[in-house]
């Protein structure tokens, strides 16, 4: 007999080519979803291998195709294709959006994620598939299965924020791409993208929040020993927009040049907030030791005092020694 998770496999998997169907056979499909790809660039050959699709603006499309086809209410609604209520009524979770589904590292689609055509206050920009027995996503990263061969080739692996960035980077050509959707890293994640390499460059929004998420999540990504790397895009851009707006060696030779190690960034990024201001300085200098104190290689740490004392202007020895407690009083 099959478990409830291979059931959950397949009905997701035969989800996934309905949604592609409809993209590509249903006159909605094509007009709202292959219309919306087109005018966010997507070429056919990108729209294939990640196999994007389109839910219909209906009640219960998927459900009675689904239904028709011999497939069960329950492993339908386990998977959260669709959403059962007490007085029996049955609707599709995702109507009137496009498909991002999301393949596990050995391709197994576990979960979609669909967006609105046109943003709206009302509308959530994006509805995913919720945790189920198949779909974990603080284990997940969006794009890994396509990304896996090319991270270990360049021995090196892109953390974006959303699906659009994974996708319009593939595009340009940069295929060593993965995306948390759009929350802080987690460990689990983590240790996925350690199998394959230990170096990792977070692009995020050039924006404050892109900042701030940028700072957070890293801590956990140094605890780990992987050596971060931090790329800032211009401010109002995202991957998926900077990439449109560039070719493939433009992209590249931006990456080369605004690289910058994550610890040496977050030091002059503090160090430009505080000034000259004495409080704020004390609590700039607390907050790197803190995160030198993290880094486990011990001669990566000590290179990272030198370096740290001397952008900080303070003595080597001084930090050194505060580093040295707060390992102790971890110990
Ligand atoms: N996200 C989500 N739900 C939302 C908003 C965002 O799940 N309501 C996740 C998605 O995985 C999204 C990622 O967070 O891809 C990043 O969010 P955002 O930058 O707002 O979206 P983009 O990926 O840039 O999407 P688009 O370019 O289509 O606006
Ligand atoms: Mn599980
Ligand atoms: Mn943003
Ligand atoms: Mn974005
Ligand atoms: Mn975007």
């Amino acid at each position: 007999v099959r478990s409830d998770r291979e059931s959950m496999l397949i009905v997701n998997s035969w989800a996934q080519k309905y949604f592609t169907t409809q993209l590509y056979e249903h006159q909605e499909g094509k007009a709202a979803g292959l219309r919306y790809f087109a005018e966010r660039g997507f070429r056919e050959d990108t729209i294939r291998k990640f196999q994007l699709g389109y839910s219909l603006d209906q009640r219960d499309a998927l459900y009675k195709a689904a239904t028709k086809s011999g497939y069960k209410k329950e492993f339908l609604e386990k998977t959260g294709l669709v959403i059962a209520y007490d007085n029996g009524g049955v609707n599709d979770r995702f109507r009137g959006r496009v498909i991002f589904p999301v393949h596990t590292l050995s391709g197994k689609v576990v979960a979609f994620g669909g967006r609105v055509l046109k943003k709206d206050e009302k509308t959530a920009k994006y509805v995913n598939s919720p945790e189920s027995e198949i779909y974990h996503k603080s284990n997940e990263l969006y794009g890994i299965y396509f990304a896996k061969q090319a991270i270990v080739k360049a021995d090196r692996c892109f953390l974006v924020e959303g699906y659009t960035d994974v996708i319009s980077m593939h595009q340009a050509g940069v295929e060593n791409v993965v995306a948390s959707s759009g929350t802080a890293l987690t460990q689990g994640q983590i240790r996925l993208i350690h199998r394959f390499t230990t170096n990792i460059t977070v692009l995020y929004d050039g924006d404050a929040a892109g900042i701030k998420a940028a700072l957070r999540g890293i801590d956990l990504l140094l605890e780990d020993g992987m050596n971060v790397k931090v790329v800032l895009l211009p401010d109002g851009e995202d991957p998926d927009s900077f990439a449109r707006k560039h070719n493939a060696s433009q992209f590249a030779e931006f990456i080369r040049q605004n690289e910058t190690d994550f610890i040496r960034f977050k030091t002059r990024l503090l160090m430009d907030d505080a000034g000259t201001d004495p409080i704020k300085r004390s609590a700039l200098i607390s907050d790197i030791i803190r995160t030198v104190a993290i880094i486990p290689d011990n001669i990566a740490r000590s290179l990272y005092i030198r370096e740290c004392s001397a952008m900080m202007e303070i003595d080597e020895m001084l930090l050194l020694n505060e580093v040295n407690k707060i390992r102790l009083n971890k110990e």
